[in-house]
């Protein structure tokens, strides 16, 4: 905040709180003595409003009001760039509060920091506490159950763009990824990106709609431009990030519609890292946790 912006709220605020007192004190009144009653003269409907003081309560509650402000505005940050002379804040408490449950978890993070992935697999203890870190970090790119969405690879099946092992899982998590998928509309013809996809659907597992005709110039157009990255069984390379074009998995949508629009138009699909931000111990323990996703299918299917 600048020094301007600072004085700025400061004199608002003080000559706010300033004007509250002043309307109190300018329209005190004492109570009228006697019987008659005063009226300020407005009639509604035949019936008349009172001058009558404020009640005392009400007031009361008012002066609370301002004393509380004026204290608050001491002792916590409010007024502009000042701190407040308790020096609290917000990321003081936070940082305390994370430092806090650091030391409580701390011996129980160490325990499992020595036990391999794949041991861990057996201490429901531990990939509970993969569970939660995932809930606190990953869902909302991966969702709550794992399972992704479009552009965000589902955590939960067997299919990898960088490997499902569990030193490839950690190093997705540690080091983060970028998958870059270039775009083709300015290298290749309108027909030969109509061409390829119907090359890539034709030899999909699953059976897909094709142009049977335009199969033959995709094969060719795809050997040339695109098999070095998803290799030449079309079943994708892990060292890239480039996925399997073959199976029924898609991360940026099943349609045919979709797919060409990935190729004319690439991705850059980005998955931050997370070494920083969680820590080595904290990542080995999430990784316990997506890892057993894809090894429990079966049992949990049942
Ligand atoms: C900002 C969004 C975002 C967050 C947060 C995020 N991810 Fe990801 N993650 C991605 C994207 C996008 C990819 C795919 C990258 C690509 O296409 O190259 C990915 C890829 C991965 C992969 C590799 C999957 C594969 O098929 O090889 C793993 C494992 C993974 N994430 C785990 C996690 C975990 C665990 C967390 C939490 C600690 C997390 N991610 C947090 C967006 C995110
Ligand atoms: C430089 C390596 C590279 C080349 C060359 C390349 N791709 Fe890709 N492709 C990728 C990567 C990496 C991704 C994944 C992007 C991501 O992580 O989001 C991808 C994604 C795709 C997808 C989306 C798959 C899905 O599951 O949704 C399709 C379809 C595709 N590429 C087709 C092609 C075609 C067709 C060509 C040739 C014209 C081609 N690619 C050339 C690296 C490449």
């Amino acid at each position: 905040m600048s020094n301007f912006w600072s004085i700025y709220i400061i004199a608002i605020t003080v000559i706010n709180i300033a004007g509250c007192v002043a309307l109190l004190y300018f329209t005190r009144k004492k109570k009228p003595s006697g019987q008659e009653t005063k009226t300020t003269g407005h009639i509604y409907d035949g019936i008349e409003e009172y001058d009558n003081p404020l009640p005392r309560w009400w007031l009361w509650l008012f002066y609370i009001t301002i004393i509380f402000s004026v204290v608050y505005l001491i002792l916590y940050p409010g007024l502009g760039k000042f701190q407040g002379v308790l020096g609290w804040s917000q990321s003081n408490q936070y940082a305390q509060e994370v430092k806090a449950a650091d030391e409580k978890y701390l011996p129980l993070y160490e325990k499992y920091a020595d036990m391999s992935i794949k041991a861990l697999q057996n201490q429901p203890e531990a990939i509970k506490m993969g569970q939660a870190i995932f809930a606190n970090t990953c869902f909302g790119c991966h969702g709550a159950d794992a399972r992704g969405s479009l552009g965000f690879p589902n955590l939960t099946d067997d299919d990898w763009l960088y490997g499902g092992s569990p030193e490839q899982i950690k190093a997705s998590i540690m080091k983060g990824r970028n998958g870059v998928m270039i775009a083709w509309s300015s290298i290749l013809s309108a027909q030969e990106i109509d061409s390829v996809s119907s090359y890539i659907s034709s030899k999909n597992e699953q059976p897909r709609a094709f142009v049977k005709e335009l199969v033959a110039e995709g094969e060719a157009v795809y050997n040339k431009n695109c098999a070095a990255c998803h290799g030449q069984s079309l079943k994708g390379n892990q060292a890239l990030g480039a996925p399997n074009l073959v199976d029924s998995v898609w991360l940026h949508g099943a349609s045919p519609g979709l797919v060409k629009d990935v190729i004319r138009n690439g991705r850059m699909n980005h998955m931050p890292a997370h070494e920083d931000i969680l820590g080595p111990e904290k990542v080995h323990l999430v990784t316990a946790y997506v890892y057993s996703l894809s090894q429990n299918k079966d049992k949990a299917d049942n």
